[in-house]
């Protein structure tokens, strides 16, 4: 008997970095030496105090379900969070609490578009952003940004999307970025923001690396740029990036009350409430500083100036300097366009240097953006290092005939 899936389900198409990287799995788990650039998530543990939360919890029976928003001391705290960390007004209202910041986008689009409302993503994109939009029955719409302009969204790009549109009406902006580690400044979101209220476009502002930022770089939020704006704008986060907890499922959003209670509703009948225990450890996270963070994010910086400098020594290789997260994408257009093995593409090339040089990176395509590989710097130093080795070698093999 053959059963018929859903459309929805039939249209939804696998991700490119899937493949290379059940490719990998396998590899490692063949006891193959495979270097994985490929991490989403910290390679450093939760925090002890964000642990003994969640055990305390666990031993007071702080066990069952929760209010589908997420419980008032951990909404207060999220509150507390954006007032010292964005200088934001909001009230527990205007909060609420999801299994993850992907669970939080994804409830967020499902109570903000209508079928046919265009949802303008700029790349290079969040990989789970055109599908979730998809889900949501809106019309995912790519906006190209450009190398030169460090991969940023400038207001006269977004301005000539909008009047080529029908019905725009969000525009999700993640700033730092996934894939390219950009911070916008607070000037390029004022630019933004005042094309968005011109045009009463909603902004889904995914923030969720705001505290890994290096040098002097700030993080700023788009909906610090005026009371319009933060009207419009859905602010994502979460506790998975910054405090390594990715696997505790944790995210939130701050919004206008009508869009979160409409969300909650819909949360209500899907995942009905996040894990309690993860809720209280949440709270640890948000307002306890042991300075383990701190030092995590040190880490990071390092690792990023290691990559980066070393990517840019390799010959025909580019890659603009992250501020942010925990990415480096450098242009490998030069090795597409002129290798000697018949590479065409970024997924071929990912596909050679993980069977060949046992690296597993994620294709640019994956991204939207094709020219380009992403390096994930979640990865000890070590590793880094001879990865890199890996990488100039292969690149090496796709010069000789
Ligand atoms: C840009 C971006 N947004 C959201 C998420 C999802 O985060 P979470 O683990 O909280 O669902 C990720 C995870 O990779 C991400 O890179």
């Amino acid at each position: 008997m053959t059963i018929k899936l859903s459309n929805k389900a039939r249209a939804i198409k696998s991700s490119p970095t899937l493949v290379v990287f059940s490719k990998a799995k396998k590899m490692i788990a063949e006891g193959i030496d495979v270097i994985n650039f490929g991490v989403g998530e910290p390679d450093f543990n939760t925090p002890e105090y964000i642990k003994k939360a969640a055990i305390k919890a666990i031993n007071e029976n702080f066990t069952k379900y929760t209010v589908s928003p997420g419980i008032p001391e951990l909404r207060q705290a999220i509150v507390k969070k954006f007032k010292d960390d964005n200088n934001l007004d909001y009230s527990i209202n205007n909060i609420m609490v999801n299994p993850g910041a992907k669970s939080t986008i994804a409830t967020v689009l499902m109570a903000i578009c209508d079928p046919k409302d265009e949802v303008i993503i700029p790349t290079p994109y969040w990989v789970s952003y055109p599908a979730q939009v998809d889900l949501a029955d809106g019309t995912p719409v790519i906006l190209e940004t450009d190398e030169t302009e460090n991969f940023k969204v400038t207001p006269e790009k977004l301005e000539e999307k909008i009047l080529e549109l029908s019905n725009p009406k969000v525009l999700i902006l993640t700033t730092p970025s996934n894939p390219s580690g950009m911070v916008y400044t607070k000037s390029e979101l004022k630019g933004i923001a005042d094309v968005c209220v011109k045009y009463n476009i909603l902004v889904i502002s995914d923030e969720i690396y705001e505290k890994l930022v290096y040098g002097d770089t700030k993080h700023y939020s788009i909906a610090q740029v005026s009371e319009d704006i933060k009207n419009l704008t859905i602010i994502v986060n979460g506790v998975s990036k910054a405090y390594a907890m990715t696997g505790w499922r944790l995210g939130y959003a701050a919004a206008s009350e009508d869009i979160i209670q409409k969300s909650v509703k819909i949360q209500s009948h899907t995942a009905s409430c996040v894990n309690s225990i993860a809720q209280k450890a949440a709270i640890a996270a948000l307002t306890i500083n042991d300075g383990s963070i701190d030092n995590m994010v040190k880490e990071f910086e390092n690792r990023c100036k290691f990559l980066v400098d070393e990517l840019n020594k390799i010959n025909n290789v580019t890659c603009v300097k992250p501020d942010g997260a925990f990415y480096a994408l450098p242009n490998i257009s030069w090795y597409i366009e002129n290798n000697k093995k018949g590479i065409t593409n970024s997924v071929e090339l990912c596909t050679f240097l993980l069977e060949k040089y046992h690296i597993a990176v994620v294709p640019g395509s994956a991204f939207g953006v094709e020219n380009y590989l992403r390096f994930s710097y979640a990865n000890s130093m070590e590793n880094l290092q001879k990865g890199l080795k890996r990488f100039v070698k292969g690149l090496d093999e796709l010069m000789m005939s």
